[in-house]
This record gives structure tokens, C-alpha cells and sequence, in this order.
């Protein structure tokens, strides 16, 4: 079978470059807008470099294959979507879209003993979640090489990540801008608190005078760390303005988890407002923001959120095209304390999580126990 055919050393150096990537497999990751798939489209995406067909059956059900025809790799994309199969261009092989398993190959004569059913096309597991099509990233799935059927069980995953709401009444919104960084460039920035005076400053949320020493409590949780609830930053407008409205203190609680998530919750009395970034690796030199936030704030209306939210991401996305211009000569960095301090714990959080799927022993923290971090911004 041709799928056979592959050697090994070809697969095992197609493994190690993907290694070099600094990638994080078997994780969830967003690979498009849920609004973007329907129809009989068949809709492309790339994730952690491989490159992905998405659909959706004519139930409903979206799913993601590697867009690569296992006959002679042509994209799957090229094809087309008949309802709950996918048909290859070239040869008209035929695939189920939800398990890649091939159901039909044209040009087998009665004589042909192949198996069929034993053929499967790459694919992921998917799932639909807050308005994005999540697509679980496993590092078995990883290599075009794997598509023999014994790779192809499902494995105990857990669900696509969810955004934290209160009650059901609520607006939601979507924003994203792609960065043309390295994935760790992505996140470090996300994370940076020493950026916002300088590259944010805004008459609306607050001015380089503005800035001040702050000190922050932060405490390990799975795969990542949490700002502890505290009372946000009194020079940022809008805070300031929730306050004032609902006579009640502002609690922001932030965190960050693995492999790419930073959600922020900010309650004041009844009111709320919970958002969630992630930065996601498309290749290793591009990766994009996708930010989603839900509020329950009636003097919130979704085109002003959308019109401040759009400036802020630009802004970022500006520098870190800067940025990018001065990374291509691959310069020495640093990483100072304490505003530097989560990029470390980033850094320590991913090679550790590494290092314990490598030897199968548990995970070490990088965060022991509750520290204060203290910066100026
Ligand atoms: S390349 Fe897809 S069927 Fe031949
Ligand atoms: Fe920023």
C-alpha cells in the first residue's frame, strides 16, 4: 500500500524539524470562525504547520483533515463535500469526513483485493465552541506518515477550551489579527504588562504619565499561573468608570494557561466582563490573536467595544512587525525581573511540560507557591 511505502527516515526527519518548531502538540486550537464554515464549503486553515481541509456535514457536525490526499497528496481542499464525504479531485477517492477512513476508490476492478477501509486520511478531532472551530492538535496526527488506522482511535482528549460567562444573557464578540512572530514572541507579548504605557497609550485608557509602581500577586494553577483577584489598575478609564456605575469594587482576575490562553474575568457587583486571547501558531513565523469577550455591561455596546478593541490589537500587531524587522538578524535577548518574570514561567511552564511527557513523571511547577511581582507601568 503506498502509505507503506514511506520510509521511516523520512518520517523521523520530518518529525525532528517539526520538534525545532517549539511547537505544543496535543492541545486545542482554534483553526477558524464558526461562521466561515457551511455550506459544502470545504474551507482551508493551517495550524502548528500543517496544513488542514475544514468542513461541515450535512448534520451539522464540522471536522478537519489533513489536506492531503493520501493517494498522491494533492489538497483534499480541491475536492469536493458531498454531505458527510469528501471526494478527492484526482482519482475520486472518496473519504468520510468525521474519520478520514476511505469508502471508495473508483478505479478498482472486481479483481482488486486492496482494502479499501484500512485507507484513512489525516484527521483531527473538532469541536464548535464560543463562536470558533476548534481543531485538537495530536501529536499522533502529527506526520502525513500516520495515517494508518491504528493511529486513528480516539484518544481520551479533553473538551475545547470555554469561555467563563454569568448567566445567559450577555454580548459576545470576536476580534483577530495575525502576527508575523514566532509563537513565543506571540505570548511573551500578551503577557508583557511593561509594554502597555508605551505602545497602548490612548487618551481613553491612559497616558505614559500615568505610570506608577505596581505589585502584584500571582499563584500557580494547572499549566499556568493566575494574577490573583485583585482591584485593576485605578489610571485605566473604563475600570474606573464600572466603579463608579455600580458603587462597587472592580475584581480582575487573570490567567494564563497552556498551551496559549490568557482569560481575564472583571466583575463589579452584578456586572461582568470575561475575555480570552490565545495566540496560535500557524507556522513559525506567523502566528494570530484571537480574542473573544463577553459582557453583561449595558453601557458596553458591542461597535464601541469593537472600535477600541480593533485599535489595541493594532497597536500590538504594529510592533510586533517591528519587532519581527529586528528578530530576522537574530539578536541577543533578555528577559529582566520582575516584568519579565511570567515570560520566564511561560518558558519554564512549556520546556516542564515537555521534559514530563518526555519521561512520563509529573509535570514540575515553576511557581511553588503564591509570589508578589513588582513593576512600573
Ligand atoms: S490523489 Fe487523491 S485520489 Fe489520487
Ligand atoms: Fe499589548
Amino acid at each position: 500500500m503506498r502509505t507503506m511505502m514511506r520510509l521511516d527516515a523520512e518520517a523521523a526527519q520530518e518529525s525532528a524539524t517539526q520538534a525545532d518548531a517549539g511547537f505544543l502538540w496535543d492541545f486545542w486550537y482554534p483553526a477558524a470562525r464558526s461562521s466561515e464554515i457551511r455550506g459544502q464549503k470545504l474551507v482551508t486553515a493551517m495550524l502548528l504547520e500543517v496544513p488542514l481541509v475544514l468542513g461541515r456535514t450535512s448534520e451539522g457536525k464540522v471536522f478537519a483533515m489533513r489536506d492531503s490526499c493520501p493517494h498522491r497528496g494533492i489538497p483534499l481542499s480541491y475536492g469536493r463535500l458531498d454531505g458527510k464525504v469528501v471526494e478527492c479531485c484526482y482519482h475520486g477517492w472518496r473519504f468520510d469526513a468525521c474519520s478520514g477512513q476511505c469508502v471508495e476508490i473508483p478505479s478498482l476492478s472486481s479483481q482488486d483485493k486492496l482494502k479499501v477501509e484500512r485507507i484513512f486520511a489525516g484527521h483531527f478531532p473538532c469541536e464548535e465552541r464560543d463562536g470558533y472551530v476548534w481543531v485538537y492538535m495530536s501529536s499522533r496526527g502529527r506526520t502525513a506518515a500516520d495515517n494508518s488506522p491504528g493511529t486513528k482511535l480516539p484518544e481520551m482528549i479533553p473538551g475545547a477550551p470555554a469561555l467563563t460567562v454569568f448567566g445567559d444573557k450577555y454580548k459576545i464578540t470576536h476580534l483577530s489579527c495575525e502576527l508575523p512572530s514566532h509563537i513565543d514572541h506571540g505570548i511573551i507579548g500578551l503577557m508583557d504588562p511593561a509594554h502597555g504605557p508605551f505602545v497602548h497609550q490612548s487618551w481613553f485608557w491612559r497616558k505614559r504619565g500615568s505610570i506608577h509602581e505596581k505589585a502584584k500577586q500571582f499563584e500557580p494553577i494547572p499549566n499556568g499561573f493566575r494574577m490573583s483577584p485583585h482591584s485593576p489598575s485605578t489610571n485605566s478609564a473604563p475600570y474606573q468608570l464600572l466603579k463608579k456605575i455600580t458603587g462597587e469594587p472592580v475584581t480582575t482576575t487573570i490567567d494564563f494557561v497552556l498551551p496559549n490562553i490568557r482569560t481575564e474575568i472583571d466583575q463589579s457587583g452584578k456586572m461582568w466582563f470575561s475575555s480570552r486571547a490565545t495566540v496560535t501558531p500557524v507556522r513559525r513565523d506567523l502566528c494570530r490573536i484571537d480574542f473573544v469577550a463577553a459582557w453583561n455591561l449595558f453601557f458596553l455596546p458591542v461597535a464601541i467595544f469593537r472600535a477600541f478593541g480593533k485599535i489595541f490589537l493594532r497597536q500590538d500587531q504594529e510592533t510586533m512587525i517591528q519587532q519581527a524587522e529586528g528578530l530576522k538578524h537574530n539578536p541577543r535577548l533578555m528577559l529582566i525581573d520582575d516584568a519579565d518574570r511570567p515570560a520566564k514561567w511561560y518558558f519554564a511552564l512549556k520546556a516542564n511540560l515537555i521534559e514530563s511527557r518526555r519521561t512520563g513523571a509529573p509535570m514540575v511547577h515553576p511557581l511553588d507557591g503564591p509570589v508578589t511581582l513588582r513593576w512600573r507601568s
